[in-house]
């Protein structure tokens, strides 16, 4: 018989933000449980993924993760080898229909009961030790995945990856549908938190000493219709910034919910980022319709305005999706136009991917590997001139860093963010560790930019908080 408090995990985060907060809940929950974190894959006894499929290219490094971890199972050196959970987006599309592709899988749950976990683990670890010879393949392996739940993730016990940094999700599941989406079948249906939960949570970061809350939906600017009959964004944004946190960020925002009064908060707020993701997908008004978007490439650009009259020093980052089915040269261009005007910070650029399910998945038109790939790359180009532009423009500037740590390839460089969300390396001052900056909010000179991240020194290590 297994003894918890023996009992090592480690978790492996695919996908976007959501998955990393759900991955601080599932460690919350098996700390409750008596288990011990582990950095080592191979010495843990319970390996959970939690999974996407956003894109194919997710769901294939899913499958090559898992597969190859069968070696721990097989060949586990004289000690029991570990249980293997798949939850997360995936868990929840496939279901038992995982098992098919990943025999060796032990637990499978989906999105709307991570809070099950500890069950499910207890469940599993009983079933193979009553077994004489344990294999997960079915009927052993233990699968729950249930369709909607009324529970917030938020709500369940959480350890935090960073103790200066906390992620607060405001609403669950997406009601849009974008035709090339996979999120609002595997996620549920939009949900928001209610305002008062979402304020006394942020409350209590606040005295747990976080320093930067990230309000977290697939779409926050529509936070608080299916409570309250009217989006309530710009009021929770307001209130969690008035709680005294340092500093608060928010993701994602659709830019057909993005309203004028959202825009004055963060304008005439402080200690609200200077950064707004803005997803666009496609600048071609033709495209976005057949994606379903509700707005259109001047509505995306008077957007752009809006904000940049507002706040003058905004980065702003965004989606874009390159291939869709039906896309024209001219489409194309439309997007490659668009990413010029506006000037991104930051792009994330993805390759079409059909998803089944989905609308998208079955539009006629379909792109060329061959073309998409080229189009792709064309705009790749453009974005990473626009991200020196952008960063050329901070040098000599002053900025106010939260560092999160030794930077991962020197680790006598520090590593934080700005208030626009920029990425700083700087040198750490001699005899002084890592550990005593991480978490600390400094004052920094930038003396150099690069595409993707900017150089700086230390100001004034007196005028550190
Ligand atoms: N809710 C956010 C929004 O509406 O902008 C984005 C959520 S999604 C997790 C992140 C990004 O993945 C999207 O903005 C889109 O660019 C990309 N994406 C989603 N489905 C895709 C697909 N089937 N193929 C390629 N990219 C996709
Ligand atoms: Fe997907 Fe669209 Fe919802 Fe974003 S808004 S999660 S892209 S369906
Ligand atoms: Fe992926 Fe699920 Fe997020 S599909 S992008 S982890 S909501």
């Amino acid at each position: 018989m297994s003894v918890l408090g023996d009992l090592r995990y480690h978790i492996k985060t695919f996908g976007c933000q959501m998955n990393k907060h759900d991955s601080e809940v599932a460690a919350g929950l098996l700390d409750v449980l008596g288990l011990q974190p582990t950095a080592a894959v191979e010495e843990a006894d319970l390996i959970v993924f939690l999974t996407c499929c956003v894109r194919e290219n997710a769901d294939e490094r899913l499958r090559g993760q898992v597969a190859s971890l069968k070696v721990l199972k097989t060949d586990s050196d004289g000690r029991t080898p570990p249980l293997i959970a798949v939850g997360g987006c995936i868990g929840q599309r496939d279901g038992e229909k995982l098992l098919e592709v990943l025999p060796h899988v032990d637990i499978v749950f989906g999105t709307h009961n991570i809070e099950r976990l500890p069950a499910l683990y207890q469940q599993a670890l009983a079933k193979r030790d009553a077994a004489e010879h344990y294999v997960p393949w079915r009927p052993e392996a233990t699968v729950e995945v249930q369709q909607e739940s009324d529970s917030f993730a938020a709500d369940l016990p959480t350890t935090r990856e960073h103790p200066w940094h906390a992620w607060l999700p405001i609403t669950q599941g997406c009601d849009n549908y974008c035709s090339y989406c996979i999120v609002p079948y595997v996620r549920g249906r939009e949900r928001s938190r209610p305002f008062e939960d979402v304020v006394a949570q942020a409350h209590a970061l606040v005295a747990d000493g976080v320093l930067e809350i990230t309000l977290l939906g697939q779409n926050v600017n529509s936070y608080g219709r299916d409570l309250y009959g009217t989006p309530r964004f710009a009021d929770i944004l307001r209130a969690v910034a008035a709680t005294g946190i340092k500093r608060l960020g928010f993701a994602t925002s659709h830019p057909k919910d993005l309203l004028p009064e959202t825009i004055e908060v963060m304008a005439t707020t402080a200690n609200i980022l200077t950064h707004l993701h803005l997803p666009v997908q496609s600048g071609s008004d033709r495209i976005l319709a057949a994606m379903g978007r509700c707005y259109t490439r001047d509505d995306y650009l008077n957007l752009v305005a809006q904000l940049r009259a507002a706040l003058p020093h905004i980065t702003l980052s965004t989606d874009m999706i390159v291939g869709f089915p039906g896309e024209s040269e001219a489409d194309f261009a439309g997007s490659l136009a668009l990413a010029r005007e506006v000037c991104f910070d930051q792009m994330f650029t993805f390759l079409f991917s059909p998803r089944e399910g989905t609308p998208a998945a079955t539009m006629e038109n379909t792109v060329p590997a061959e073309l998409a790939q080229k189009r792709f790359d064309q705009l790749v180009e453009c974005v990473q001139s626009s991200a020196l532009i952008c960063n050329e423009r901070l040098v000599a500037s002053r900025q106010e860093v939260l560092i999160e740590g030794a930077s991962k390839r020197d680790e006598k460089m520090l590593t934080g963010r700005t208030m626009g969300a920029k990425i700083v390396h700087l040198p750490l001052p001699d005899a002084a560790s890592a550990a005593d900056y991480a978490g600390r909010i400094v004052p920094v000179t930038i003396t150099a930019a690069h595409k993707w991240f900017l150089q700086g020194e230390l100001l004034d290590q007196a005028a550190c908080q």
